[in-house]
């Protein structure tokens, strides 16, 4: 009786063993049969599944992109209407209607950075605004009439006319921001991009 039952027992171990090499001719079996997609078919597959996960995420980042990049104001180049107090498009033919001669007055500019619209002596607006960011500690730098020249309030720092730093703290001039006006008779600020034609230098803001 024991004899027997351990011929049992070591013929479920041979059958366990064997079991392993069972599966692998099973799945060899199946791929020899086409159950397993050969290469032409998975190419196929995959370039289905790159469509069904590609179309939607490119609509997503395009819809993304429509919403939070703001619309061009058009005039060539990526330019951004300057805006009043009030949050409107500053019109040049209104502008100039009561900001004369010499004048330098805060719009909202790139970024939404305080922008000085700059008034020439013929009575136009010139075509680059200064950002009134001080350079020192970053206050918003007013313009003195009086004295032909921006002076900051909280360490003293001037700037010339043009916005070039003419006493410290202060270590740079005041950034510019092109400034055309466009088909609507918009201003419209763009970066600057170019040397400074106040110092000669590459542009510290860009
Ligand atoms: S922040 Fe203008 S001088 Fe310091």
């Amino acid at each position: 009786m024991s004899a027997k039952l351990g011929c049992n027992v070591r013929g479920l171990n041979k059958k366990a063993a064997s079991a392993p090499k069972a599966v692998a001719r099973t799945v060899k079996a199946a791929a020899a049969s086409g159950e397993v997609p050969d290469m032409g078919k998975r190419n196929v597959m995959n370039l289905l599944l790159v469509g069904a996960i590609g179309l939607p995420a490119t609509s997503l980042v395009g819809g993304y992109a429509y919403f939070f990049v703001p619309p061009s104001a058009g005039g060539g180049g990526a330019g951004q209407p300057a805006k009043d107090k009030n949050g409107n498009d500053v019109k040049s033919k209104e502008w100039l209607k009561t900001h004369l001669a010499g004048d330098r007055t805060l719009s909202q500019g790139l970024k939404g950075d305080a922008t000085y619209i700059i008034v020439k002596d013929d009575g136009t607006i010139e075509n680059y605004g200064l950002n009134a960011v001080c350079t020192h500690l970053g206050c918003v730098v007013p313009w003195n009439k009086a004295e032909n020249k921006f002076k900051c309030p909280c360490h003293g720092s001037q700037y010339n006319n043009e916005g070039k730093v003419i006493r410290g703290p202060a270590p740079l001039s005041l950034a510019l921001a092109h400034a055309n006006i466009n088909e609507a008779d918009v201003v419209v600020f763009s970066p600057w991009t170019e040397t400074d034609f106040r110092t000669g230098l590459e542009p510290w803001w860009k």
